[in-house]
């Protein structure tokens, strides 16, 4: 396997634009121009990347949807706002090597004809906002950014965006609203921000980590990239991995990798003690797997999707035996309650509803019918709303009962929790 996103992580400085270059940074830009924009996106979707944000949608696709006759301007932006629990990856790329994703955002905006890029920053990223605009200052002086890149008569400028900490600021139409200025309230879909978003502008919006893939991609060619991952999901990932495991971190991994052997081998195994209870597969909002669906599945969008959830941002959490799932989905919903815009009832009321009831649960007040009123209001909530915020606790919610009842049933006969 190429290492396609961390082929720099072990070389210091290379956030500095020298030791980038020197590691043959940039040099995917000479052909890059050499092609017309339409090439650019037909090698992209050749390629099969899909992005990386979550819903794994095909980038070269998504860039295709851009209308090029509208009289507009067209706008690109990068979302690093990074906020889904258990995910922590796109960090990793903004802070050890910033000149990868740069040069990212120049053949995206090529391809879709784009002049003005805007990066929607993590408010809390603090020292990634340093790199970054270290890296973007020194891209602009040696003639990557700006006007007339490289001689060639393209203008690009790209400009730092700092969130405030907001989660749903990370859903791609409330990031287009906040940029604009407003609050960030996610728009109903469609249109959709290819013919209609930012300023009303078509816009592509994607990932750090999507980005990042670009530069391996148009240097060493689609069929490279092909070659590795499965048919249906190529290339490699990011995946960030945390709980009680060996070595917590970020791993770069083909996608069809089994999950069993990236915990028990590449994350060093469980902790002296500790046994495998379930895995939240890809960042907090996405329906959790027992120990036995851990030993079979993928990490790929299709082998997740057999099991019933989904790769999402890769986001992977490993639960113990210790750990008691009434206290995990409790703190899970008091998030998402906290994290609702409010626009919608079903998801405004309904993520405070069953942070109310978990939170009944685990202090030992709750009661047998609560375990169904929970399964009815996730259905209640389910494709209901305007963004998924309000499917990212139903989901969790459905899955964790209907997989764990009995341990939700002790909770509540007990009325403590069975661990301790
Ligand atoms: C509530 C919510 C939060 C999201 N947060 C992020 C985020 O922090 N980073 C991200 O890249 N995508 C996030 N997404 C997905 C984006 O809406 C969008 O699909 C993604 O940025 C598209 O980029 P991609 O095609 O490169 O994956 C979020 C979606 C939802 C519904
Ligand atoms: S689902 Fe929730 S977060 Fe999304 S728009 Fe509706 S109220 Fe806001």
């Amino acid at each position: 396997m190429d290492r396609v996103l961390t082929a720099n992580f072990d070389h210091p400085d290379v956030d500095k634009l020298p030791v980038y270059e020197g590691r043959g940074g940039y040099r995917s830009l000479k052909k890059v121009f050499s092609l017309k924009p339409e090439q650019v996106i037909e090698e992209v979707k050749s390629s099969g990347l899909r992005g990386r944000g979550g819903a794994g949608f095909g980038t070269g696709m998504k860039w295709g949807f851009v209308p090029q006759n509208s009289g507009k301007p067209i706008y690109l932006c990068v979302n690093a706002d990074e906020g889904e629990p258990g995910t922590f990856k796109d960090r990793e790329l903004l802070l050890r090597d910033p000149h990868r994703l740069i040069e990212g955002v120049i053949i995206a905006s090529y391809a879709i004809r784009c002049h003005t890029a805007y990066l929607y920053l993590r408010g809390e990223f603090f020292e990634p906002y340093q790199k970054l605009e270290a890296a973007i200052r020194e891209a602009y002086t040696k003639g990557y950014l700006g006007k007339n890149i490289l001689g060639t008569g393209y203008d690009l400028d790209l400009h730092i965006h700092r969130g405030a900490g907001g989660y749903i600021c990370g859903e791609e139409t409330a990031l287009i609203e906040s940029l604009e200025g407003k609050r960030g309230y996610p728009r109903l879909k469609p249109p959709f921000p290819a013919v209609q978003g930012l300023f009303g502008c078509p816009t592509v919006v994607n990932n750090v980590e999507t980005l990042s893939a670009l530069p391996y991609i148009l240097e060493k060619g689609a069929a490279s990239y092909k070659k590795m991952g499965t048919e249906k999901s190529p290339g490699t990932k990011l995946f960030s991995i945390s709980g009680p495991v060996q070595k917590p971190g970020v791993y770069e991994i083909e996608l069809g990798y089994p999950l069993r052997k990236f915990i028990h081998e590449d994350a060093g195994g469980m902790l002296p003690g500790k046994i495998l209870k379930a895995v939240i597969p890809g960042g907090s909002s996405v329906p959790i797997l027992d120990a036995s669906e851990v030993e079979q599945v993928n990490l790929d969008y299709e082998s997740m999707n057999q099991f019933g959830t989904f790769l999402g941002s890769g986001g992977v959490i490993v639960i113990d035996e210790d750990f008691c799932l009434v206290k995990a989905l409790k703190v899970l919903a008091k998030f998402y309650a906290h994290e609702s815009c409010g626009q919608c009832s079903p998801c405004r009321e309904g993520t405070g509803w069953v942070h109310k009831i978990m939170t009944r649960m685990e202090a030992g007040k709750g009661t047998p019918a609560d375990l169904d009123l929970l399964l009815n209001l996730a259905d209640n909530m389910t494709g209901q709303t305007i963004c998924v915020l309000a499917d990212s606790i139903a989901m969790p919610t459905r899955s964790y009962i209907k997989k764990f009842r009995q341990e939700f049933e002790d909770h509540v006969a007990l009325q403590k929790c069975s661990k301790m």
